[in-house]
């Protein structure tokens, strides 16, 4: 087991950062950089967590695949008992090439295509998270031609503003592209209830994202329930309640979402229900358990400014630049006499936007040193694009002092695969 189990990821130790038993220079010297290191260990202690706070109701963790979709993560995820919650064919594949069960698979997303919708049937996942009126009635198509009957519940739009840190991921509230107005579900579901080809067995809400406090989960939740108790009176057979996901971590000094306090207000609700719990959680399994470590190429300074210009910029992690995300930034070996300073840490990239902290007060860098930014397992990777033909980076998981290559860095020849 790696030291993160007892005093966090990526502790230092002896003055370096280490990821379990493995310095991350060592890391960043036999991989390269810009390079993604994932502590396993930490991961399972957050599996854990869920798994034990929850453990008062049948439940199923349906981790959210978009957040980190590595083979590798999603394969130990399984065997921790996880499903995945899904919002394309491709994590579909993913999810089940990883050898996740597809009866512990649950299919969200507003534009469901037919092929997708097809693919899920001919899987049998558990259910899909239906979006919209016009969705349903093309599952319910697509069923038909199967000879199927296609289970599902309704990812309801509870009208609940949660506090998220940005506005792009609040998702629970009138104004968002995603679920059925709360308003239009009970006729949906008696719709549903006179189709042959349609199964409906679950309900289910998601919020938003880097939710800390439990208290929007819990009014979102209260609304369901009565919903649910109206859809039981209208014969509607549910199995499910899903919470979603959304959970928030620290970034910072901040807190997180108490997991153990959330899971005291929602378990008894839901058991008393008689409902199985499901909640997708992605963040706050994987997002902590990882960095991003990136090498500083050169210090630049203008009038107003100093830069640190570093190997690794909105190509590999584009949550800075993209709903202003707050990841720490750290020297990876601290050398005695540094000075902070206020400096902005940018990448490559040809585009001002192109940032991982502005106006950041740090110890300051130098030319070559190794900096690990923290808390980037989640919405890292899995955003990370090729613009400016950048070949994306390798990804590594440790366990203790156990290391493997869960992706190697992408090659010049990877780039125009598929090209004519
Ligand atoms: C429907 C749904 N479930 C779960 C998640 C996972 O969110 P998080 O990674 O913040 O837990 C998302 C995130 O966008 C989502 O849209």
């Amino acid at each position: 087991m790696g030291q993160g189990v007892l005093t966090g990821p990526f502790p230092r130790v002896g003055g370096t950062v280490h990821c379990g038993e493995v310095s991350a220079e060592d890391l960043a010297e036999r991989f390269g950089t810009p390079l993604y290191v994932y502590d396993l260990a930490w991961i399972r202690g957050r599996v854990a967590l869920f798994h034990a706070a929850f453990a008062g109701v049948d439940h199923l963790l349906a981790y959210s695949v978009k957040a980190n979709g590595n083979l590798s993560i999603l394969r130990e995820l399984h065997a921790l008992g996880c499903g995945a919650d899904i919002t394309s064919g491709g994590e579909l594949f993913r999810a089940i090439r990883a050898g996740m069960s597809p009866d512990r698979i649950v299919f969200a997303g507003v534009g469901k295509t037919w092929e997708e919708i097809e693919a899920a049937l001919d899987h049998g996942i558990l259910a899909f998270n239906v979006e919209s009126r016009a969705e349903l009635e093309r599952i319910a198509e697509v069923a038909r031609g199967l000879g199927v009957r296609a289970r599902f519940g309704v990812r309801v739009n509870p009208d609940v503003l949660a506090p998220t840190p940005h506005r792009y991921t609040a998702t629970g509230h009138a104004a968002t592209k995603f679920g059925v107005p709360w308003t239009e579900t009970r006729e949906l579901y008696a719709w549903a209830l006179e189709q042959e080809h349609l199964a409906p067995v679950g309900i289910d809400v998601h919020i938003g994202s880097q939710i800390v406090d439990p208290d929007p989960y819990v009014r979102a939740l209260d609304r369901v329930l009565e919903l649910a108790g109206e859809l039981r009176q209208m014969g509607v057979g549910l199995e499910y309640l899903d919470i979603g996901g959304g959970f928030g971590i620290s970034y910072d000094d901040g807190p997180g979402l108490d997991i153990a306090l959330l899971a005291s207000r929602v378990v008894p609700r839901v058991a008393e229900a008689g409902l199985r719990l499901l909640l997708e959680p992605g963040r706050s399994l994987v997002g902590d358990a990882g960095v991003l470590l990136t090498r500083v190429q050169y210090l630049k300074r203008s009038e107003e400014k100093t830069f640190v210009i570093v190997d690794g910029g909105m190509s590999e992690l584009i949550r800075p630049s993209h709903y202003g995300g707050y990841h720490e930034i750290q020297l990876v070996t601290s050398p005695e006499g540094r000075k902070a300073q206020t400096v902005d840490v940018v990448g490559p990239i040809c585009e001002t936007g192109d940032f991982l902290a502005l106006d950041r007060t740090m110890e300051m860098p130098a030319a070559g040193d190794l900096l690990a930014v923290r808390t980037s397992g989640a919405y890292g990777f899995a955003m990370a694009s090729n613009y400016n033909g950048r070949r994306r980076p390798a990804e590594v998981l440790v366990d203790g002092r156990d290391v493997r290559l869960a992706r190697r860095r992408e090659t010049y020849d990877d780039l125009i695969r598929g090209e004519a």
